[in-house]
């Protein structure tokens, strides 16, 4: 039997995504949507790993016995999102025990500034090659990028391909843990007249780089995923709810709201994913 033409396939995939359906088989994919939706995938499951790898020294170096529990939690957390997120890709055809072998996810660079550097060929998010150097650091991020990853992944947990849809729901929950350690420690430490300040300037440091996160406005990647169910909204539209959540979250805790501007050079072109 002939494989069906690749045009036949386009209109079945688009009819389907139109009806609110979602698509479950390789067979059904057009090679646009496959190589997208890889892609996507990929990107959320190396920084998964490397966030989970970023992690790992503050499970020794946290301030008490309680913490150290919870660093290893969420490092555990991190490690189970990667490792789902490649068992996807594995169905999709992705040698996986390779690809893990050949790329160094505890890879972090030293520069403060790295733009859209692409600094190895793994394809996690740039913000992940950063280093977490202090506890407030630690907490930044989960205040910061966490809060990024799930306004990010609302739309993955109602894409287009349902074995994503499927496991974002557990991955999305832990985010949200993940996302209040960081806002009880963030009140804790913005409210101590003796810790304010050090908060103060790791935000400043995670804040402008996790706007950076979302990708340009309007790009053209961003118009294929809506296109292709794998994307809701614009990625300005994502970086605006997060922003505005952050502003609410700082006016609660006393904290200053760093200055951002949106500078081309230093965002990425595609939006990524993950926390
Ligand atoms: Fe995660
Ligand atoms: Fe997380």
């Amino acid at each position: 039997m002939s494989k069906e033409p690749e045009r036949v396939k386009e209109e079945k995939l688009q009819a389907k995504i139109a009806s609110g359906k979602k698509i479950e088989t390789l067979d059904e994919m057009t090679d646009e949507y496959r190589e997208n939706l890889t892609h996507l995938m990929m990107m959320q499951a190396d920084s998964e790993l490397a966030g989970a790898f970023g992690y790992v020294p503050w499970i020794a170096k946290s301030p008490d016995i309680k913490e150290t529990l919870q660093v290893a939690q969420i490092v555990k957390d991190e490690v189970r999102h990667a490792r789902v997120m490649y068992r996807l890709l594995e169905g999709m055809g992705i040698n996986v025990d390779d690809y893990y072998q050949s790329h160094n996810f505890n890879l972090r660079v030293q520069d403060d500034d790295i733009g859209t550097k692409r600094v190895a060929e793994d394809k996690r998010v740039n913000i992940f090659y950063y280093p977490i150097e202090t506890w407030y650091d630690f907490i930044m991020f989960n205040f910061c990028m966490d809060r990024g990853a799930g306004h990010q992944l609302e739309d993955a947990m109602d894409s287009s391909y349902k074995p994503w849809c499927d496991v974002m729901d557990g991955i999305f929950k832990e985010e949200g843990m993940h996302m209040a350690h960081g806002d009880q420690w963030t009140e804790k430490l913005a409210k101590d007249d003796k810790t304010h300040d050090e908060l103060q300037k790791a935000l400043d440091k995670w804040y402008p780089r996790t706007m950076n996160i979302f990708g340009r406005a309007e790009s053209p990647k961003n118009k294929i995923y809506r296109k292709l169910g794998l994307k809701k909204r614009d990625n300005d539209e994502v970086r605006q709810s997060f922003a505005a959540d952050v502003k609410n979250k700082c006016a609660q805790f006393g904290l200053k709201v760093p200055d951002w501007k949106p500078e081309i050079s230093k965002m990425t072109e595609e939006p990524f994913i993950p926390g």
